[in-house]
């Protein structure tokens, strides 16, 4: 049994994350600061699920977190950076508050878990990080999101890097268009320019699940990957390779 510590584990991605990991009999520390989210994932597996209410960008979560990965399960073996926050705006349009907000939840907030649980790991550990197609590529609308994005790119290749000679592994997943509470407005409503930029180009004809991005996760997190770091696993149906109208 290896524990593995998610954050924004509550909902959409992560909650599907900590479900696979679960399911994969790991433990789970479940990271986030929606506590309703957290609780439903005591009845899956009660005896390997330890919850912590926090927010991802206070000083003292990543800390708190590890902590409690070797407080209940005694050590920590994989760490998945996967809170983050969507919705920018075009970044000549940012107020400089919301800029702060992003860069501390999407990359400031990983770099600080990553920190932490390095303390804590030994060698065979590994830790995944959630990229975006927009860590690639830029698209309207997608604004400073991007820029945090592809920092996680950065990042995911940096720590490979920096990490491998202790036989530690870094990697992360690229999701595309993923129905959670992050897009199902857009999915579902219909908005013109989302369907042409987003849905309408992803050449296989749906748009991806929580459970496609959890399962290239555990992948990653897993044995069967044992020599694969500084990989980001894109997961878009196609997006990225295509780029161009389904219809
Ligand atoms: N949904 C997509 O299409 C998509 C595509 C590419 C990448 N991603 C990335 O996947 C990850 C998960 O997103 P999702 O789609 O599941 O979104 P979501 O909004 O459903 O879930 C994000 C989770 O992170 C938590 N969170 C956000 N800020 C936090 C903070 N400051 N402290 C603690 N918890 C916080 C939220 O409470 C929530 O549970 C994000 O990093 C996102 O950028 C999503």
């Amino acid at each position: 049994m290896r524990t593995v510590l998610i954050t924004g584990a509550a909902q959409g991605i992560g909650l599907a994350m900590a479900r696979r990991f679960l399911a994969g009999g790991h433990a789970v520390v479940a990271s986030d600061r929606l506590s309703d989210g957290l609780e439903q994932l005591r009845a899956d597996a009660p005896d390997r699920i330890a919850p912590i209410v926090q927010d991802v960008t206070a000083d003292s979560a990543p800390e708190e977190a590890v902590a409690l990965a070797v407080a209940r399960f005694g050590r920590l073996d994989v760490l998945v950076n996967n809170a983050g926050i969507g919705r920018a705006k075009p970044v000549g349009e940012e107020r400089d508050e919301d800029l702060d907000r992003f860069l501390a939840v999407n990359v400031r907030a990983p770099l600080r878990y990553t920190r932490a649980a390095l303390r804590a790991m030994e060698p065979g550990a590994s830790i995944v990080n959630v990229a975006s197609i927009f860590g690639f590529r830029g698209s309207a609308g997608a604004g400073v999101y991007s820029v945090t994005k592809a920092a996680m790119v950065g990042l995911t290749r940096q720590m490979a890097a920096d990490y491998g000679p202790e036989g530690i592994r870094v990697n992360a997943v690229a999701p595309g268009v993923t129905r959670t509470a992050m897009t199902a407005d857009r999915i579902d409503s219909g908005e013109p320019a989302f369907q042409r930029l987003m849905v309408n180009t992803t050449p296989f004809p749906r748009v991806g699940t929580p459970e496609d991005i959890a399962n290239g996760a555990f992948f990653l997190a897993s044995e069967e990957a044992s020599f694969i770091s500084g990989h980001v696993l894109v997961i878009d149906g196609g997006w990225l390779a295509a780029n161009a109208p389904r219809n």
